[in-house]
């Protein structure tokens, strides 16, 4: 993507460094990441910025052998934001001080009030009084860098805006990308303005410049790409095949152990509605009778894991493929910064059909690995995905398996799967679909008596789950009314044979996990 303006953001090592990009990129900015121990003077110039981030860190600049930038930086003539530890390193290397928090740190909530005249990077600031910030640094600037002024302060950060307008260099205590800081998009579109970025990074624009590089890459070669059903290999296969046409084939491994009418739906999608090269490998026997007798939840993923890449590649032999589709995403790509021991960098690696391409000597072709989950689900909008596919809930690789502790029968699925509908139908007629990162039905392995009409029943209990995330990594159970709740269960025992018990987990992550197995 080399024809965009670009900004570089220098990872210290801070925690939110992707709401950085996250934030640029709704901006319609391109930026990448990269660590700090990697950008020495060669990698700015091949880089060539537009404008450059210093991310905020763990690190004092105080300790010996700090991370920093090359001096290099400050003489390219670009504008340069200082995020907290990135405000201390260009204080420490422009000519300030920095010293040791001492009494003097500030974490979390403050508000910042204005000091010595307007600032272009604050356009819009204090028009309603002090603006709140979140601050995250112990350290404190103690003698500001020739040429800088003081722009923002607050009761422990003195220096909490500073700047140096003529040279465009800009420096804040806090994060500005997160969003207990209201202001910070305006801050940082403040700066992107200032830096003369255009807003050329759009999804349109993506799309024609991906389907340039597939084709270069792929030349005349063939591609398979494996279908999940899920949001990124759907707009990975999509995308593909509008650059190189029939030489993409889908392999869709369906094991059985997706939801109602999930396999229809990827069937009919892709081999009808764009015509793609679609097999669908009809498992579903298969994987049931490997997992026959097996109730440790590792047990399956590994059976199923097994299975799954046994099946591919039995379905890839025919094709005589060279590229290998995957729908890798930007935050799996990563570099990550390490400044204690070991090797520096670590590289995140994705294996949705782990070690397939070693072992069947293919090149990966990876569409989406400059892109953030977000820009994926608006590629996928671009390219005339249906919104029912790009909004979807997450769905485990081992399906409902890990949904139905104990043994994975046929019958167990049947009654699992029709329970999920319904409770799926329900959010989804009470319009919570989109407020909820996942919601499924768990099948307990527990029968319980019940009482319907003038008999006796003695069925299946099972347990809703819903949760609310933002990436999976911790989660809320969600609030649902009491009414929705009892509807809901009504709906599962009248509907659904076999089960005549609903539950509700209640259990948050941590100390939980989102699903049961
Ligand atoms: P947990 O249960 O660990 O789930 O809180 C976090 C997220 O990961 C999904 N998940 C999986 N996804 N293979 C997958 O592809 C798995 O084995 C697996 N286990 C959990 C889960 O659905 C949730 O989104």
């Amino acid at each position: 993507m080399s024809q965009h303006d670009r900004l570089l953001i220098i990872d210290f090592g801070s925690q939110v460094t992707q709401l950085i990009a996250r934030r640029l990129r709704e901006l319609k900015v391109y930026c990448e990441i990269h660590p700090a121990q990697k950008v020495t003077a060669d990698f700015l110039r091949a880089f060539r910025p537009r404008a450059v981030i210093l991310s905020g860190g763990p690190a004092s600049v105080t300790d010996p052998g700090a991370p920093m930038p090359p001096p290099e930086l400050f003489t390219l003539g670009v504008p340069v934001l200082g995020i907290c530890y990135g405000q201390q390193v260009m204080m420490q290397m422009l000519g300030g001080e920095v010293r040791r928090g001492e009494g003097m740190a500030e974490f979390g909530r403050a508000f910042v009030e204005p000091a010595d005249g307007p600032l272009d990077l604050l356009a819009g600031w204090f028009e309603h009084g002090p603006e709140q910030v979140w601050m995250s640094h112990g350290d404190h600037v103690a003698r500001l860098a020739p040429g800088f002024s003081v722009h923002g302060t607050s009761r422990g950060a003195p220096y909490a805006i500073v700047a140096d307008p003529a040279r465009r260099f800009y420096a804040v205590q806090f994060h500005p990308e997160v969003h207990h800081t209201p202001g910070g998009r305006r801050l940082l579109e403040n700066f992107v303005r200032i830096a003369g970025f255009s807003g050329d990074w759009t999804m349109a624009a993506f799309r024609e410049e991906a389907i340039a590089a597939i084709r270069a890459q792929v030349g005349q070669g063939r591609v398979i790409c494996g279908l999940s059903g899920g949001v990124d290999s759907s707009v990975a296969a999509v995308l593909i095949h509008e650059a190189i046409g029939d030489r993409l084939t889908c392999i869709f491994v369906d094991h059985g152990l997706l939801r109602e009418g999930e396999a229809e739906q990827v069937v009919g999608m892709f081999r009808d509605h764009y015509n793609i090269p679609l097999i669908h490998a009809e498992e579903s026997a298969r994987f049931l009778s490997a997992l026959a007798g097996v109730t440790d939840p590792e047990q399956k993923r590994k059976t199923i894991g097994r299975l799954f890449i046994e099946v591919f590649q039995e379905h890839a032999a025919g094709i005589e493929a060279e590229f290998l589709a995957q729908g890798t995403l930007y935050p799996d790509v990563i570099e990550s910064v390490s400044f204690t021991g070991g090797p520096s960098v670590t590289i995140k690696s994705h294996h949705n059909v782990g070690g397939l391409p070693e072992r069947m000597g293919l090149k990966l072709v990876e569409p989406l690995r400059t892109l953030f989950k977000d820009e994926v689900r608006a590629l996928g909008r671009e390219l005339g995905l249906p919104e029912a596919f790009i909004g979807r809930h997450p769905f485990p690789g081992p399906g409902l398996a890990i949904r139905c502790p104990g043994e994975v029968t046929a019958d167990r699925l049947a009654i699992l799967r029709r329970a999920d509908a319904v409770f799926i139908d329900q959010i989804r007629r009470h319009g919570l679909y989109d407020a909820i990162w996942q919601a499924f039905v768990v099948l307990l392995p527990v029968r319980t008596v019940g009482v319907m009409g003038d008999g006796r029943t003695y069925d299946h209990a099972c347990a809703l789950r819903a949760v609310t995330s933002v990436d999976g990594m911790t989660a809320d159970w969600y609030p649902f009314a009491p009414e929705f709740l009892a509807e809901t269960a009504t709906r599962i025992i009248n509907e659904v044979p076999g089960i005549n018990r609903v539950t509700y987990d209640i259990t948050s992550k941590p100390p939980g996990t989102i699903e049961w197995e």
